[in-house]
């Protein structure tokens, strides 16, 4: 990138941030130019969001300085980091769900009344109006809890736009967006671009860096490996930085199977009006299946009436061929299925519980009663699986909410491995995952294939998608339009079946 005659706008120098028993960041030095994309990478914990909370005034540094176009500042709290040109939109969003779209946006600025009220239709048009220069098509009216994930992100993004910032930080902002958003979006941050914004950006997903970053930086373990132009880098470099060792198989080897005689897991004729329509599937033992689809084809609805989450009109469910009755999770859990959902802060953790709990709680369900549970097996399990999941804390008594963000998926994924269910149902199983842990993911999903355990992915990422599956299922508006087997599987092949091409 040409930095000649730019102006750098930010300067970090020597940021340290200490966390009871963590060394979060280490001395950290970090310089952004005018016109800048800067992709921030690294490993779950590697200390991503600790760095730009503290540019957006969240954390203090326990050490260090920061310069703002040569000036040094202070940031004392997210809101004097606005003032500051600053903006952020969080990895975990942090909307207010019962407020509407228009509201949350303009939320601490909204026009008021001569008598000092919110000015509703005022809050309304200007609402409008931002997200129409950012193309954006979302009722302003709307609750933020009506919508899902993805355009609550970009509502959180149009937010953190609406002041105009100098700086704008993204962290993992394409996690829950469709690919028709993540471009949307790319083409929103290449406009500030030109607007002179610099623009740092968190993302697991490197080919997206690739494709929208000018340079790169890599953390590891809190400490910057090497900040790099991205045209004198690939992906196999940046992996290589990031996790300190390189891959040769990313995805374990397929086991596509032949007959299709032993069905652990079948669904008949699962049907709700206007959402699902007469679902069939027969998910044989040994095999991994995934859902793919655009976004919002009935993908979600699907996975949660298996689950019990969400109540349908007519269908039934058989596990190892006995008919079964789902009318709530808890059933659902006792009859051996286990579901990781892509809402992983409402329906995958418990917060303020410990590490260990979280990941024992559907095991210590299924034995029922709390007795029969040995305290040391428990820990020992647990354990093992923070091990083989790689999963950063400083103990497993540590509450889940001091993780970071990957980190705490990786708890919710190692509650369903130990709980051993018959069928796993994974809802974006890698989203917000590091590549390292990513592959083990895949390695593991893949084994507890071959030990018998129904598994069956919902993914959007067509990677992952074509490198898992045995056999692909497309929906589109609500019903299976196409079962594609592990020899046909490409991305053209699924993409027009999401697009709604029936095959036969
Ligand atoms: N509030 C907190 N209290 C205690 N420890 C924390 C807190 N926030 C973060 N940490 C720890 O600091 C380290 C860095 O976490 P951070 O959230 O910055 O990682 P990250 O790079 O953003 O990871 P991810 O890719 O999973 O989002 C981790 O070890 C994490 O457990
Ligand atoms: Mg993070």
């Amino acid at each position: 990138m040409d930095r000649m005659n730019k102006e750098v706008i930010l300067e970090v120098k020597g940021i340290t941030k200490l966390f009871p028993g963590v060394r979060a960041l280490n001395k950290v030095n970090f310089n952004l130019y005018e016109s800048e994309i800067r992709a921030l990478v690294g490993e779950n914990g590697a200390g991503k969001t600790t760095f730009v909370k503290i540019l957006s005034g969240a954390y203090q540094p326990d050490e260090g300085e920061i310069y703002l176009r040569g000036k040094k500042v202070v940031i004392p709290d997210p809101y004097q980091a606005q003032q500051m040109g600053i903006s952020i939109v969080y990895q975990e969003l942090n909307l207010i769900p019962y407020m509407s779209v228009a509201r949350n946006i303009l939320l601490g600025r909204e026009p008021r009344t001569s008598f000092g009220f919110v000015n509703t239709s005022e809050l309304i048009k200007r609402a409008k109006e931002l997200m129409e220069i950012l193309e954006i098509d979302i009722d302003p009216e709307s609750f933020i809890y009506e919508l899902p994930v993805a355009q609550q992100q970009m509502v959180a993004i149009v937010r953190a736009l609406s002041v105009n910032p100098d700086i704008l930080i993204l962290d993992e902002p394409t996690a829950s967006l469709s690919e028709h958003e993540v471009e949307h979006l790319f083409k929103v941050m290449m406009n500030l671009k030109k607007r002179g914004v610099g623009i740092i950006f968190i993302s697991h997903r490197l080919e997206e860096v690739f494709q929208v970053a000018d340079s790169v930086t890599v953390l590891k373990d809190g400490e910057v490996v090497a900040t790099k132009s991205i045209k004198e880098i690939n992906q196999d470099k940046l992996i290589k930085m990031m996790v300190g060792r390189e891959f040769v198989n990313i995805f374990p080897q397929k086991t596509p199977i032949t007959t299709k005689k032993e069905a652990v897991f079948s669904i008949r004729g699962l049907t709700k009006k206007g959402v699902l329509k007469n679902i069939n599937i027969d998910l044989f033992r040994g095999e991994i299946v995934t859902i793919a689809g655009l976004q919002g084809q009935g993908q979600r609805e699907l996975v949660r009436a298996i689950f019990g989450i969400l109540p349908v009109d007519k269908g039934e469910i058989y596990l190892e061929g006995k008919k079964i009755k789902i009318t709530n999770p808890r059933d659902a859990i006792k009859a051996g299925i286990g579901f990781l959902s892509d809402d992983r802060k409402t329906e995958g953790l418990i917060l303020c519980r410990s590490i260990r709990e979280n990941i024992s709680l559907p095991t210590l369900k299924r034995r029922g009663v709390w007795g029969f549970v040995k305290r040391k097996e428990e820990k020992e399990a647990v354990i093992s699986q923070v091990k083989a999941l790689d999963i950063r804390t400083t103990s497993i008594e540590q509450e889940a909410q001091f993780l970071s963000g990957g980190n705490q998926q990786k708890v919710i994924i190692a509650k369903w491995l130990l709980s051993n269910p018959k069928v796993i149902i994974f809802d974006e199983p890698t989203i917000g995952i590091d590549v390292g842990t990513k592959i083990e993911i895949y390695h593991r999903l893949r084994k507890l294939a071959q030990e018998g355990t129904g598994i069956l992915i919902v993914s959007s990422d067509m990677i992952e998608i074509i490198g898992m599956s045995d056999r692909v299922l497309v929906m589109f508006e609500g019903e299976i339009v196409a079962e594609i087997p592990a020899e046909k599987i490409s991305e053209e092949k699924i993409m027009a079946a999401a697009a709604g091409e029936k095959t036969p």
